[in-house]
């Protein structure tokens, strides 16, 4: 049977890609090493092919979020040292050590389970401990943190790689939050050297927080939004290109007089004659309904209006008296060379962030690398 292919893609630049690995290594120096962080199917960009030119750009590092993308990493011939990110479970350890995987520890029962999986399989585990110096979420508060190493070095089978936390708002102009949040850690990384323990990577920064914030570059920064060409904020301290267009082409093309309402709910009626094009996009590709009577395409280089509400596989697009023929490419995401819609131009409409736009962007949306 012949392949089929849907006439929805994402164009992903691997030399857009490889161009930001480059600017994100020049701009860290040579004393700091750039993990690039791919979870969530690399932001929805396709991890296992970007990661490949990640790598072969200067990458050191990738981290996922869960075991399982670690291990299809693995399977995909990975062989670059990978950081789980995300809590693993009693379940997972033994596939972590398997597939060679370094967890996230910050809590003493996981540690001594993954020290026994290390001495099942007679490997050694690597390990990440983090601490919660003020984001919240996963980590060991400070004022436990040493207490926790020294277990964890104790145990046979683990070897701590890093140390590291989370930043909770590098985006903001104002450091206040994030200064506070370097405080504790220095003073975490204070208590371990007055242990007498010295632990080869200590990490903070994500993509803010390497921009914005460099003095918390340490020995390597975990770098996902930057990676893929897109920008925390509207400060531009760095070239970046973003990698990721999202096009498909005109389905169906209708001429329809003054007063023609448009899809469920009739939110939009054409006030003139005019033609509306059917895109064969919808929610169920990422396509946010929330874009309904508020996005805009590019059709023959030129903005077009989405009217109507956004259905699950299709779009309606008012485009006016424009030549607009069955076929025709649409940019949803991406540039014509003239105009360009950012991800965070969506994200701005539909009260959100750019991260969110990228990662949604579902399995039906066949990615293909340029
Ligand atoms: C622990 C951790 N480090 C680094 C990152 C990368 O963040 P960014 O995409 O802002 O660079 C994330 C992403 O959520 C994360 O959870």
């Amino acid at each position: 049977m012949s392949k089929l292919t849907r006439s929805v893609w994402a164009e992903v630049s691997l030399d857009n890609i490889a161009f930001n690995v480059r600017q994100f290594n020049e701009f860290i120096g040579p004393d700091c090493e750039l993990m690039a962080v791919v979870k969530a199917n690399g932001y929805g960009h396709g991890a296992l092919e970007t990661a490949y030119t990640m790598i072969a750009n200067g990458t050191n590092w990738l981290a996922v979020a869960l075991p399982e993308e670690g291990v299809r990493l693995r399977r995909g011939g990975i062989t670059a040292p990978i950081l789980v990110l995300g809590a693993v479970g009693a379940d997972e350890l033994d596939v972590c050590v398997a597939a060679d995987l370094a967890v996230t520890v910050f809590e003493p029962h996981i540690a001594r389970l993954l020290s026994q999986a290390a001495a099942a399989q007679q490997k050694s585990a690597k390990v990440h401990i983090k601490v919660d110096t003020g984001m919240g979420r996963l980590g060991l508060l400070p004022k436990d943190f040493g207490d926790l190493v020294e277990l964890v070095r104790s145990l046979p089978g683990l070897e701590i790689q890093g140390v590291f936390t989370h930043f909770a708002q590098a985006e903001q102009e104002d450091l206040e939050y994030t200064r506070r949040q370097w405080e504790r850690f220095q003073k975490v990384r204070e208590d371990l050297r007055a242990r007498g323990i010295s632990i080869p990577y200590t990490h903070a920064a994500n993509t803010a927080a390497a921009l914005f914030f460099p003095e918390s570059h340490l020995d390597l920064v975990r770098v996902g939004l930057g990676i893929y060409g897109m920008y925390p904020d509207a400060r531009r301290p760095l070239e970046l290109k973003p990698a990721l267009s999202l096009k498909t082409r005109v389905a169906f093309v209708k001429r329809v007089p003054a007063g023609s309402a448009v899809s469920y709910n009739s939110t939009y009626v054409t006030e003139r004659e005019t033609s509306i094009a059917v895109l064969p996009i919808g929610y169920a590709d990422g396509l946010a309904r929330g874009l309904s009577n508020k996005g805009k395409v590019l059709i023959a280089g030129t903005l077009c209006p989405i009217v109507g509400m956004v259905t699950m596989d299709h779009t309606l697009v008012d485009v006016g008296d424009l030549p607009v023929s069955i076929g025709d490419e649409v940019i949803l995401l991406g540039s014509d060379g003239t105009n360009c819609i950012h991800a965070h131009d969506w994200a701005d409409l539909l009260g959100t962030i750019n991260y969110e736009i990228t990662s949604r962007l579902s399995s039906r949306v066949e990615r293909v690398y340029k």
